[in-house]
Parts: C-alpha cells; sequence; structure tokens
C-alpha cells in the first residue's frame, strides 16, 4: 500500500469510526487535564497524560464565527493540523455587562470534535494587538469608566490603560465566566487544551502609560517580587531599571493585570495558559513603542516570568520570514523556565520549513496564522495567495508526516533525544550532535553522488530526528539529504547504515514499507517533497 492510499485508509476508518459510533474521539471522558511539565530545563504539553505536539493552525481574526467554520474545517483537514487556534472574544460573550452567550464555544466544541481536533482559545479582552477592539461596545465606548493609556504628550491611544481596576474587573468577570462555562462543557473531554489570556498586549508608539496613576506607581518603589525575582536593590523604577525604566514598567504592569485574569480563570478551570508577544526585532531591536512596550518582547522575559507565575509561558509570534531572526527569535524563547511554543508564524511558504527548527529547540507547539478557506490574506505578513488551498500546500506535507508520529516525537523532546533544523541562506550545509552520532544535513544536492550543496531553488528543506534506542533513528524530513557520521565519542570506527526502513506509523506501530539500501543510501538518506518517514539503525565494523 503506498503511504498515499495508507493515509486515506486511515483517515476513512478514522470518519467511519465517527458515523457509527456518532460520537467523539477516541480521547474522550475523564482523561487527565492538559498541563505542561519540565524536567530538566525541557517541557511537555501533557494531554491525556502524555507529551503531545501541537501541530497547529490559526485561524483568521473573523473567523470564529458559526457561519464561518465551514470555511475552517477544508484548510485543516487539508493541512493535517491536530489543533487549531481559535479567538474567543470578549465582545462576542458578553455583548452586554453580566449577559453570557457561549453559543459560538459549543458549536466550536462540537465541530472540533467531529473533526477529530483539539482547541487552543484566544482570549481576545482587554489588549488585541495592543487595542481593545475586541472588547464589548460597553467597555471600549466608556472611556471615564475604562481609561485609555496616555503618552508623554498629553496625547490618548486606543489602549486600555492596564491600572484601572474597573477594567481588570470587568476583563476578569467575562474571563471567569467563559472559563467557568468551559469546563462545564469540555471538562471531561479537554478538547481545548490551552487558552491564550489577551493577544499582543502593549503599546506601540509609547513607552508607558503616562495617566495620573501610572506617574504615581513609576515614582514608587519596584515591588520588592520583583527585584527578589531580578536579584536588584530597591529604589524607584528609574534608580532600578535606567534607561529602561518605562518599558520595564510596563513589562511589569501588564504582566501584573493579565496574571490576575489568568489566576482568576486557573481557579475555576485549571488549563494551560499563555501570553502572545508582537516582537521586536531580535537583531536590531528599535526603542520600546516601535515594537509594543510591556508586551512580552524578548527584552521583559525575566519580568513577565517573574510577576506572571499564572501564565506556562510567553510565547513569540514570528513573523521575519528571515533564517537568522528566526533562530534569535527561538533562542531567546526557548528558556529553561519558558516552554517554546511559537502560537503564530507566518503563511507565506518560506516559514513551512520552520516546524522542523521550531521542534528542534524543543517546542511543544509551532502554529501558521490565517489558515482557513475565507479568502483573507495578510499578506506581506503572510502568503500572498488568497486560494487557501495554496497557502496550506506548503505546510500539509510536513504536518502529514509529523501528525502521525507527533506523540513519539514530543516523548523524545521531552526526553532530550529530539534534533531537527530548517533550511539556512547563509549557508547550504549543517551539523547536528547527536553524542554518539553527528549527521549532516546538506540542501540543493542531486540524490547520487557526492556534490557539494547549493540551496534549494527556495529555502524549503528541514529534518527531524528522534534517537529511539542507542544506535537507531527515527528520520523524517523534506528536500534534505541526511548523513550520519561517527559522533565526537566514536572517532576513528568504522560505520554503516546497517538497516534503513521506510514506513508509517498506524495507532503508535510501525508498518513497514520496503528496505532503503544501495543508491538511496550511499550518499546519505534524501528525502524529496514526497513525507516520508524512516528508521535508521546504524552499525560498527
Ligand atoms: C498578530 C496578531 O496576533 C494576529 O491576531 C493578527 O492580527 C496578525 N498579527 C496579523 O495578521
Amino acid at each position: 500500500m503506498s503511504g498515499r492510499i495508507a493515509w486515506l485508509a486511515r483517515r476513512a476508518a478514522r470518519i467511519l469510526c465517527v458515523l457509527l459510533l456518532g460520537a467523539g474521539p477516541a480521547w474522550a471522558a475523564d482523561a487527565p487535564i492538559p498541563r505542561i511539565v519540565t524536567h530538566d530545563g525541557r517541557h511537555a504539553l501533557l494531554v491525556d497524560g502524555k507529551p503531545f505536539l501541537i501541530l497547529g493552525a490559526q485561524v483568521n481574526n473573523s473567523s470564529a464565527w458559526p457561519a464561518m467554520l465551514a470555511d475552517v474545517w477544508p484548510a485543516i483537514e487539508q493541512m493535517h493540523a491536530n489543533t487549531v487556534e481559535v479567538p474567543m472574544a470578549w465582545g462576542q460573550v458578553e455583548p452586554q455587562e453580566g449577559h453570557f452567550d457561549f453559543s459560538f464555544l459549543d458549536t466550536l466544541l462540537h465541530q472540533a470534535r467531529a473533526h477529530h481536533v483539539r482547541l487552543v482559545l484566544l482570549w481576545f479582552g482587554t489588549w488585541k494587538n495592543t487595542s481593545p477592539n475586541y472588547a464589548p461596545s460597553w467597555v471600549k465606548l466608556d472611556n471615564r469608566r475604562f481609561p485609555r493609556v496616555i503618552t508623554r504628550d498629553g496625547r490618548m491611544l486606543n489602549v486600555l490603560s492596564p491600572y484601572a481596576k474597573s477594567t481588570l474587573d470587568a476583563d476578569r468577570t467575562a474571563f471567569v465566566a467563559f472559563m467557568t462555562h468551559l469546563r462545564k462543557v469540555d471538562g471531561a473531554r479537554h478538547t481545548v487544551i490551552m487558552v491564550q489570556v489577551e493577544n499582543e498586549s502593549g503599546m506601540y508608539g509609547n513607552d508607558r502609560d503616562y495617566s495620573d496613576a501610572a506617574n504615581h506607581l513609576f515614582d514608587g518603589p519596584v515591588p520588592a517580587a520583583l527585584l527578589q525575582a531580578l536579584g536588584k536593590s530597591p529604589g524607584n523604577w528609574t534608580q532600578v531599571f535606567g534607561k529602561d525604566a518605562a518599558v520595564d514598567f510596563s513589562a511589569w504592569s501588564i504582566s501584573h493585570y493579565i496574571n490576575q485574569i489568568a489566576q482568576a480563570g486557573k481557579a475555576v478551570y485549571d488549563l494551560p495558559m499563555y501570553a502572545n508577544a508582537a516582537l521586536r526585532d531580535p537583531l536590531k531591536p528599535g526603542p520600546p513603542g516601535s515594537y509594543p512596550s510591556g508586551g512580552p518582547s524578548d527584552n521583559v522575559i525575566p519580568i513577565w516570568r517573574a510577576t506572571a507565575p499564572s501564565l506556562d509561558l510567553v510565547a513569540p509570534d514570528i513573523y521575519f520570514p528571515d533564517y537568522a531572526r528566526y533562530m534569535a527569535v527561538l533562542d531567546h524563547y526557548a528558556r529553561a523556565d519558558n516552554p517554546l511554543f511559537v502560537p503564530e508564524t507566518g503563511n507565506a511558504a518560506a516559514y513551512a520549513r520552520y516546524v522542523y527548527a521550531v521542534l528542534g529547540h524543543g517546542a511543544i507547539g509551532f502554529s501558521p496564522f490565517g489558515m482557513d478557506f475565507t479568502r483573507y490574506t495578510n499578506y506581506p505578513l503572510g502568503a500572498s495567495a488568497k486560494d487557501g488551498a495554496a497557502r496550506v500546500a506548503p505546510f500539509a506535507p510536513s504536518y502529514r508526516v509529523l501528525e502521525s508520529v507527533d506523540r513519539i516525537l514530543a516523548q523524545a523532546s521531552f526526553d532530550g533525544r529530539l534534533w531537527g533544523a530548517s533550511e539556512p541562506t547563509a549557508t547550504h550545509e549543517q551539523t547536528l550532535d547527536l553524542g554518539a552520532w553527528k549527521v549532516r544535513l546538506g540542501y540543493g544536492q542531486p540524490q547520487f553522488g557526492e556534490v557539494p550543496p547549493k540551496g534549494n531553488p527556495s529555502p524549503e528543506g528541514g529534518a527531524l530526528i528522534a534517537r529511539l534506542a542507542p544506535n537507531e533513528y527515527l528520520v523524517t524530513g523534506r528536500n534534505v539529504r541526511v548523513s550520519f557520521e561517527p559522533g565526537a565519542g566514536h572517532k576513528g570506527i568504522h560505520f554503516l547504515y546497517d538497516h534503513v526502513e521506510e514506513g508509517h506509523y498506524q495507532h503508535g506501530h510501525w508498518v513497514f514499507r520496503r528496505e532503503w539500501n544501495g543508491d538511496q543510501t550511499d550518499y546519505g538518506l534524501n528525502f524529496t517533497d514526497q513525507p516520508t518517514v524512516l528508521r535508521v539503525r546504524l552499525g560498527t565494523y
């Protein structure tokens, strides 16, 4: 059975199962609640008690309505995503104060279960790309009760101030109502595995709020808990943080606010929660305000982690297509105290290969933005194609393979036996150090012969390698040559590919298709644009 036919058969069996049983997926009823665990500086998102990899797809902002879901599911299916990220807008669920409407959430849950995908819900509340545009009208039009940020020169920004208790109370009340409903309708199923609290908080064009309330706090002492976490001596914000005082003050203020919302939500339903960041340029950062000052940008991660313990992580939205910037962002956010998750990235073809490097950095998940068939495209951030299928196409082949081995990879990542890389542009070769072995990745080589790599016509290569046993590896990749070699501890030995099998996993069991040998292994393991999984056993003589 060819890979494609086998895959179709698996898919058909799953659909048949739903039709016959008329029920939800196998992961139903009373499984343990999702949570994030950390061991030896590595992290895992446990779903149904086991490490899970989010192979995500985020829908467009205005696709979170029942009538739009028909344009969502075909994209998700074609992409082979296992998780969909969908907004949950404050204005939509509480159009009138105290009157809640969770009918969209109910519809979404029902349809997500039928499509066998998990959900990450995005709370668009006080902040959505810094503005309150997703807050209800009774909030965003009442500036007296819900004051906005004031700039240094006295202008009002379309950003709610994080110092107004009335705003915090109103947002928190709505968020708690949402989490309470979610626990009621999904608490035994865990279709929803994580919640994003707010969206890209901070403020553009300004470094901090200059309202009286803000000035008063800014001139006062830096909170002792923050000083202790950062190992700093007491003083006011300027004394402690110098030239960074304004952005650090904003980061503390916003993270403190969001933490209180997350904490209250977790008190009713303890799902993993995170906040996402609109990034500053990681290589040539501009001043605060050129990026959202106070949001969880790379310069203030320690402040966010110290001030918002109810958040499991802060996450980068990566819209830098170039390799150097992308890797710099991953290095900033993959930390022992911060599980890496990429909740948004561009949906142009150049981004598709980054799933390999993101997972190679130990991430719990990856998700391109704007994956539906509503014909909206956020070009030039993402792809120019309005045709949704064209946007999905570059991501689908990798997702199709990764979906079939997601649990294996997630466990390997948590154990520290997963490596991955994406095609760079300045060079066309990379080396991964696996300890006993090392791996050379070459991009843009013919499949036959020792010809120097010259890069793929457009950068689209990548590879992932998981160690299954001391000399045995699961290898997958796309448009890349993967060549094993003895590592540092193995120098001077003779080695060969003892056994290379191509196949696929079905319900966690390996299904053999063929053996690779001869031309197929004499010049490394050459992955094309066909989704391929190999199990490789190395030997010495
Ligand atoms: C990042 C935001 O978080 C998304 O909601 C969206 O607005 C994109 N930017 C741009 O398409």
